[in-house]
């Protein structure tokens, strides 16, 4: 099953979503590409022949509501969904003691929560054809703890260990869960709000001293949720030029 695979991508308007709908799409697979953007979503296709295979369907993937209509998007226009890749998120840089409640919700429901929501809806379409890749997306900041940045750390976090427990409980099923951890990844909001010199700072840390681009996760994910990573559940894998080695 290396291509012809019907992949879920969520936050796939977003700088890596896209790059991921991209090459899932020429390779021949079918994209369910959501995310709570609807106008970013309607620019993801390129007006191509790849575009007959993109299914769009905007959601806020913190609700119950929304994941059960992507459900039903996934049954009525694909039939099945055999990969999900949880990509949605969102990391609003707040000192800790300006971070109000209801910010620090907001973050964990989109970068945790999300992942719980997505992984429930879609994950007894897996179960009926006994084969499934879930890959969630973390992050480097859980392992050096980015300052201003508890709430999202604390989620990303967070979606390690949910992984790791569920990918124990669907073993059986022939489902994987893995956890792509990105370092610091030069999209657009990234080269807006992060001064050159953090940058700067991010390239010297790495083994590979160079800008990480969203195209340097997508090979990490495409091979996760091939057959030739079907050995393969409970890890999390650290996309950075090797900034931490653990
Ligand atoms: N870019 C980085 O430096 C970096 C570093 C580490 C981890 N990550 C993680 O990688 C993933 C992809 O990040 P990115 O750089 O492409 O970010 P991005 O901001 O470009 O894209 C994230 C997308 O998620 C969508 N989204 C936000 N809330 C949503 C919701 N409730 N429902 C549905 N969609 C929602 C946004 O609209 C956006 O299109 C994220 O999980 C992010 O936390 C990114």
């Amino acid at each position: 099953m290396h291509s012809n695979r019907v992949v879920v991508i969520t936050g796939a308007a977003g700088g890596v979503g896209a790059a991921l709908t991209h090459r899932f799409l020429s390779n021949g697979d079918t994209v369910i590409a959501t995310d709570v953007n609807a106008t970013a979503l309607e620019e993801l296709g390129d007006g191509a022949a790849l575009d007959a295979k993109l299914i769009a369907a905007a959601a806020d993937i913190s609700t119950e509501a929304d994941c059960a209509r992507l459900t039903d998007v996934a049954r009525e226009q694909a039939g099945r969904v055999d990969v999900l890749v949880n990509c949605a998120g969102w990391l609003p840089a707040i000192p800790f003691e300006q971070l109000a409640p209801e910010k620090w919700r907001r973050v964990i429901d989109i970068n945790l929560t999300g992942s719980y929501l997505t992984s429930r809806a879609f994950l007894p379409l897996m179960k009926e054809r006994g084969w499934g890749r879930i890959i969630n997306f973390g992050s480097g900041s859980v392992f050096d703890g980015t300052p201003s940045h508890a709430h999202y750390v604390a989620a990303k976090a967070g979606v390690v260990g949910f992984s790791r427990s569920l990918a124990r409980e669907v073993g059986d099923y022939g489902i994987t869960v893995n956890v792509i951890a990105p370092g610091l990844t030069v999209t657009e909001p990234v080269r807006r709000n992060f001064p050159a010199a953090v940058l700067a700072a991010q390239r010297s840390s790495r083994a590979l001293k160079r800008d990480e681009e969203p195209e340097d996760l997508v090979g990490p994910v495409f091979f996760l949720a091939s057959p030739d990573a079907g050995f393969i559940t409970g890890q999390t894998i650290n996309v950075d030029g090797g900034k931490f080695m653990t």
